[in-house]
Formats: structure tokens, C-alpha cells, sequence
């Protein structure tokens, strides 16, 4: 999954006003940003497969120490511990925000999600596998179904969100079956393969969650500034 991750991302940051808007943004994308940098260093295995579809081409070989259940639940305590200086309330978000991922990857990946790092037991449901485009489009609806909602959320305290609405627009559109990068990537030969994937996937998490979270913070200055909007929470903290 891809912009769905930024889209639960704004639909958790809409229900808590009080907590920094990267703790579910970035923490959202959190396991795929550690996830390129384990492709590049070559801790992952990905192997180009122009049939895999619908946007990525290529299997999920092993990755183990990203993508198991076991540790996106320790990573998830980490992205966790990094908020639990802002409070209890804040660390919960980023770690329901960072585990959510798993939970949002589980139906589209194809067996590639171990329960432990090396375990024979494998989950993920393979939409992608079995849906190829249909998957993409079934991501796509997910994500406007999470971020209309967040629309609304955010509206209700007169904060204005169709800045990172028309970025996850966008995003979906950039990964689409026809338009994604990652179909040459696949094609690059090795090892440019690998490299180019894990850093595809990292910028690809990092780039977008960093715009969306300013974006986020902008939108609820600007509410702010209204006399006639209630007072943001989130913008209060960080005066
Ligand atoms: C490539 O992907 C397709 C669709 O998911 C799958 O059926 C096939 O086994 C994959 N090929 C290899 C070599 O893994
Ligand atoms: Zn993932």
C-alpha cells in the first residue's frame, strides 16, 4: 500500500488535535521508510517481476526485519518511543499510526509478511497478486473514503485540509499501473535494481509525508489566525 498510508495517516491526525501532526503522518509510512534503507543496504531481498503489478514489479522476496508482524510491533514501540516525550497520548497515536501500516499492507502484500524475522509462517491475502489494477483502485477508494473523513474532522475545528488532500491525489495517481517508476526500476538490472527501489521507496515515503505534515501544521495555523475558528489545539502546542 502506498497513499493509503498517508491517507490513515490524516484520518488519525484529524481525531487527535492535540498531538504533532508527524507522530501518525510519518508514523504512518514509518516501517516503509525503514523498509528502503533495509532494501538498499541490502538487509531485503526484492526480485523485479513485471507480472507482480499493480504498481510495484517486483516480489517481496524477504523482508523480515521491516515487515514481519513481530517487529512492525517493536518498530512501532520505537516510533512510539520517540513521541513519549510529548505524552502518553501522543505515543499511543504514533504507535497505533506506525502498526496500522502492517495492518494496511496485510491484504494487499503476497505472503511476503513473516510473523518473526526467517519464521516459516507467512501472511498477506494478495490482493495485489490476485486484483493487480483493481488493488490499486481498491487503495485508491480506501484512501478517499479516509481522507474525506479527515476532511470533515478537520473542518469541524475550521482547519482547511484540501492542500494534502490534492497531494494524495496525486500520489495515487503517481503509482498508478501506468505511471509508477517502479516498472522501470524493475527493468534497471543489478545491482541498480535493489538500489533503486529501496530509495524509491524511502524518498518515496519521506518526500510526500515531510510536505503533507507542513502542510497539516499550515493549514492549522491559518485556523488559527480566524477569530472566528475555534482555537486548534495542535497550533496552540506548538506556539
Ligand atoms: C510474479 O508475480 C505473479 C503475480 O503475483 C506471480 O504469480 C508469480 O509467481 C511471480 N513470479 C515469480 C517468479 O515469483
Ligand atoms: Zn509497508
Amino acid at each position: 500500500m502506498y497513499v493509503g498510508h498517508f491517507a490513515l495517516g490524516l484520518l488519525i491526525t484529524s481525531v487527535a488535535p492535540s498531538v504533532p501532526a508527524s507522530a501518525a503522518i510519518i508514523g504512518s509510512t514509518w516501517l516503509d521508510l525503514i523498509n528502503g534503507l533495509s532494501t538498499m543496504a541490502g538487509i531485503n531481498t526484492v526480485a523485479p517481476n513485471l507480472s507482480a503489478g499493480p504498481f510495484l514489479f517486483f516480489d517481496l522476496v524477504f523482508i523480515d526485519w521491516d515487515h514481519s508482524l513481530a517487529m512492525a510491533l517493536v518498530l512501532s514501540v520505537v516510533w512510539a518511543f520517540f513521541y513519549s516525550g510529548r505524552g502518553a497520548k501522543a505515543a499511543a497515536v504514533a504507535f497505533v499510526a506506525s502498526f496500522a501500516h502492517w495492518l494496511c499492507d496485510l491484504p494487499f502484500h503476497n505472503l511476503d509478511l513473516a510473523a518473526y524475522p526467517y519464521s516459516a509462517a507467512h501472511y498477506g491475502w494478495g490482493w495485489w497478486g490476485r486484483f493487480l489494477t483493481y488493488a490499486w483502485l481498491l487503495e485508491g477508494a480506501f484512501s478517499a473514503v479516509c481522507v474525506a473523513a479527515a476532511y470533515v474532522l478537520f473542518a469541524r475545528r475550521g482547519v482547511d485540509i484540501s492542500r494534502p488532500a490534492v497531494v494524495c491525489a496525486i500520489l495515487f495517481l503517481n503509482l498508478s499501473p501506468w505511471t509508477s517508476p517502479m516498472y522501470y526500476i524493475a527493468q534497471a538490472g543489478h545491482p541498480a535494481d535493489y538500489l533503486l527501489h529501496g530509495a524509491g521507496v524511502t524518498l518515496g515515503f519521506a518526500i510526500p509525508g515531510y510536505i503533507i505534515v507542513n502542510m497539516v501544521n499550515n493549514a492549522e495555523d491559518r485556523a488559527v489566525r480566524k477569530d472566528s475558528a475555534p482555537k486548534s489545539p495542535r497550533a496552540l502546542k506548538r506556539e
